[in-house]
């Protein structure tokens, strides 16, 4: 792929080191000591412990030593789309070259910049075809600031050697809020009374109007956000019942029934918070309206496909449904405007008439709390994985981890070797690292994408060329680094 780089080091031989990267290796004076100005990450300390995650043996209490086999300089970032400022600070931080641009790039001038950087950061706005990422020949890491990912061709990255992140759970508590201010919405008639009142009209009722307190919330899908939704209802005085596919452990005094069926027919509230998937393609559809309970409230913060939304028009009209939330539709307009017409969905008119429905355009984790939140997440990963490897919540990649480096081990030196999914592979690897004590070795693969990374004590210097050229001439290699 790219080819290795001749480095002088600091005795004036040259020596040449590919981390397949084209990235510049550092084999100066800071060779097996980081330089001073090397700091750690500065959010470290939130990053995941994996001594301590169990999933590898713990470790005792040492100094995790960075790894940046390269002058973090080096490192070039692209943002797009106005990614938020917590993101951006804390790639900089880093070290690396951050250029932050406001909005999205048409495909030439994308295709143009992209081939320069190692990392680049999109919202939903830019596409990552295959022809995009054909062209991204430098490129490691794609960080997704934001929740869905289908704006870039995983397969393909993940083919090319490269990681993508996003920040699914970010979230999480901004829909739980608004949940619980629909809820009290629309047992109080909100909505309507204020839409009545912006029209002039002074319509002061309570027929129909309720307190929450006593009530029952039906959660169906006890996840990041029903399980949050849980406690905040119990502390409003709400008993809750939940639905889910697996065991989940119960918070509070909630409790788990054991079918969808037995929750609809005992919840005065249902809410919705199972993911986009054919099983939960109307979930909610004529049957299970039937079985609500006369007056109860259905609220869908999920996915747009999991309400049967003609069967829920129908049970409103009837005077079945007290009232409904709705902050997702199977089509949502791509951007802001007068887009809520029957050309999005043919029966948005017949919604719109409706009166105790809350209709949102998709805003349930629209906060700046989240947008801050998914900053953080998405910049943490793309500079634990360009400094560390580590692929923790890469989407299309399998998740490989080790516990730091430590400084009491200055000359060991983790190796990843993202390969394809192919027999054999494990042996011939660990004959080009027989020479060394392997110290502790991950393996694990997703399709057709293999990811290695094993942390090898005592290397030296001379050897580091060997070892990488050994791996490079693999024919199952994707991408090589050599990090320490
Ligand atoms: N409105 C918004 O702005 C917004 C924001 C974030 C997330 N969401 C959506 O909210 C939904 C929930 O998100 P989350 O982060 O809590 O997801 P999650 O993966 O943490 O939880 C989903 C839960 O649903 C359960 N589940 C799956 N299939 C089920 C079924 N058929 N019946 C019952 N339970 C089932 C799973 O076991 C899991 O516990 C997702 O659809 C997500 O896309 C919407």
């Amino acid at each position: 792929m790219t080819p290795p780089k001749d480095i002088p080091d600091r005795s004036g031989l040259s020596r040449s080191v590919s981390n397949s990267l084209n990235l510049s290796t550092s084999p100066n004076f800071s060779f097996h000591s980081p330089p001073s100005s090397f700091r750690a990450p500065p959010h470290r300390g939130s990053f995941p412990d994996t001594a301590r995650s169990g999933s590898v043996s713990a470790a005792p209490p040492t100094h995790s030593k960075t790894l940046k086999p390269f002058d973090t300089k080096d490192i070039k970032v692209l943002l797009l789309e106005n990614v938020n400022a917590t993101g951006v600070d804390i790639l900089k931080e880093q070290g690396y070259q951050v250029e932050a641009l406001k909005s999205s790039l048409p495909e030439d001038q994308l295709i143009e910049k992209i081939r320069d950087v190692q990392v680049i950061g999109i919202r939903s706005k830019t596409k990552l075809t295959a022809r995009v990422l054909q062209e991204a020949k430098n490129l490691i890491v794609i960080g997704c600031f934001c929740i869905g990912t289908n704006q870039v061709d995983l397969q393909f990255a993940a083919q090319q050697g490269i990681a993508v992140f996003n920040s699914p759970f970010s979230n999480s508590r901004s829909v739980a809020e608004l949940v619980i201010g629909e809820i009290i919405a629309l047992a109080r008639q909100l909505t309507d009374r204020s839409m009545e009142l912006h029209n002039g009209t002074w319509n002061k009722v309570s027929k129909g109007c309720w307190e929450i307190r006593g009530k029952t919330l039906g959660i169906v899908g006890y996840g990041h956000i029903g399980s949050q939704l849980s406690v905040l209802a119990e502390s409003m005085g709400m008993s809750v019942i939940y639905y889910d596919i697996i065991n989940m452990m119960a918070l509070g005094i909630a409790r788990q029934v054991a079918s969808l069926d037995e929750l609809l027919d005992q919840a005065d509230f249902v809410s919705l918070h199972v993911p986009e998937l054919p099983e939960t393609k109307n979930l909610i559809g004529k049957k299970e309206l039937d079985k609500m309970k006369n007056g109860s409230y259905l609220l869908n913060n999920a996915r747009g496909s999991v309400v049967d939304i003609p069967a829920l028009i129908e049970a409103m009209k009837e005077g079945r449904l007290a009232g409904a939330a709705l902050d997702v539709f199977p089509h949502e307009p791509a951007g802001n405007g007068d887009y809520f017409t029957n050309d999005l969905n043919p029966w948005t008119q017949d919604l719109r008439n409706l009166k105790n429905l809350i209709l949102t355009p998709h805003i349930g984790g629209s906060t700046e709390e989240a947008q801050s939140a998914i900053g953080v997440e998405v910049a943490q990963a793309l500079a634990r994985y360009v400094n560390e490897g580590s692929t923790l919540g890469a989407v299309n990649m399998p998740e490989v981890n080790l516990r730091s480096l430590t400084l009491e081990e200055p000359n060991a030196v983790r190796v990843v070797y993202i390969h394809k999914n192919v027999p054999g592979v494990l042996g011939q690897v660990n004959r080009i690292l027989e020479n060394h004590n392997v110290e502790k070795q991950m393996t694990d693969s997703k399709g057709d994408v293999a990811y290695l990374m094993a942390d090898i004590a005592d290397v030296k210097e001379a050897e580091l060329k060997d070892l990488n050229q050994g791996l490079e001439a693999l024919s199952s290699r994707i991408r090589t680094r050599v990090l320490y």
